[in-house]
């Protein structure tokens, strides 16, 4: 299989990357750092894998399209949606969005519809995209989803994270009866720079290495085709996510719609 993820050079990305290509799975390296990304494509040559890698900064959707385009006649079979940040303070991408939004929500969301053509003509496609259990206390901000009023990074993360819940619904929905199964994914508590950054100190937090089979099993396992569209919580099993408001999912697709005018 041709597998695209992004945020692929630090963290949860990178192991999984690593795990797929020492699994025989040719690897698409996605980075903003064309030095992070040219070391893990080196990395991985040298254990014997497959790796190529595409830049491109999230903080950009300018960068994002260019990025699809360049893939739009390329065969991926799987795309992880994994790139993410979390922001202790607002900052705002040349797009107008928070930057929170943007990478963890708008840039997926963008690079899915334009990848969407090509994977489904993909036998076994599969749409992957890293969410939190922090959805669970997010909140989609529709009057000021930027946070200007009262940001704070939890708010904007958790937003993000639930965005990540209902677009993989949306998604399933708007894909039923094709070869694609798409998922939410929550990989648990995982010591990385993203999680340093809240400032959280989980008990049982693992490295990354020590974490990605569980869900690397969701991504590459047969499924059930029912269950395209679901959650699956850190031990690899389907789980009930916060919320399954169809009409919530459907506003959140559209406002994406123009947001990234797609
Ligand atoms: N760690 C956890 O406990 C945890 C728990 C639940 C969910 N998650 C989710 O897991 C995913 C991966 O997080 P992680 O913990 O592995 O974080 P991480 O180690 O900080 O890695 C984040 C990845 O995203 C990339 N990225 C950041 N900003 C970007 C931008 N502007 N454009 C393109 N790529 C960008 C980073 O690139 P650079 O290497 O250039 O920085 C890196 O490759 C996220 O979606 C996160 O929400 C993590």
């Amino acid at each position: 299989m041709e597998v695209l993820i992004t945020g692929a050079t630090a963290g949860i990305g990178a192991a999984s990357a690593k795990a797929l290509a020492r699994v025989g799975h040719e690897v698409i390296i996605h980075g903003r750092s064309e030095a992070k990304c040219a070391l893990m494509v080196k990395d991985i040559q040298a254990q014997g894998g497959i790796a190529r890698a595409e830049l491109a900064d999230f903080s950009s959707l300018t960068q994002v399209r260019a990025m699809a385009d360049r893939l739009a006649n390329q065969r991926i079979d799987i795309l992880v949606n994994n790139a993410g940040v979390w922001m202790n303070k607002a900052q705002e991408t040349e797009d107008g969005f928070e930057l929170t939004w943007q990478i963890n929500h708008l840039a997926p969301f963008l690079l899915t519809q334009l990848l969407l053509p090509a994977l489904l003509e993909r036998p076994d496609a599969r749409i992957i995209n890293i969410s939190s259990s922090g959805h669970r206390a997010g909140r989609i901000h529709f009057e000021d989803i930027n946070l200007r009023d009262n940001f704070n990074g939890m708010a904007a993360y958790c937003q993000s994270k639930l965005a990540n819940v209902l677009f993989t619904q949306e998604l399933a929905r708007r894909t039923q009866g094709s070869s694609l199964l798409t998922y939410a994914v929550d990989p648990g508590a995982v010591l990385t720079d993203l999680l340093a950054k809240t400032g959280f100190n989980p008990p049982g937090a693992k490295h990354a290495e020590e974490m990605v089979g569980k869900w690397l099993a969701v991504v590459l396992g047969p499924q059930n085709r029912d269950s395209s569209g679901g959650y699956f919580s850190p031990n690899g099993r389907l789980s009930e996510p916060s919320t399954r408001d169809k009409e919530l999912a459907a506003r959140l697709w559209s406002m994406s719609e123009s947001q990234t005018k797609v």
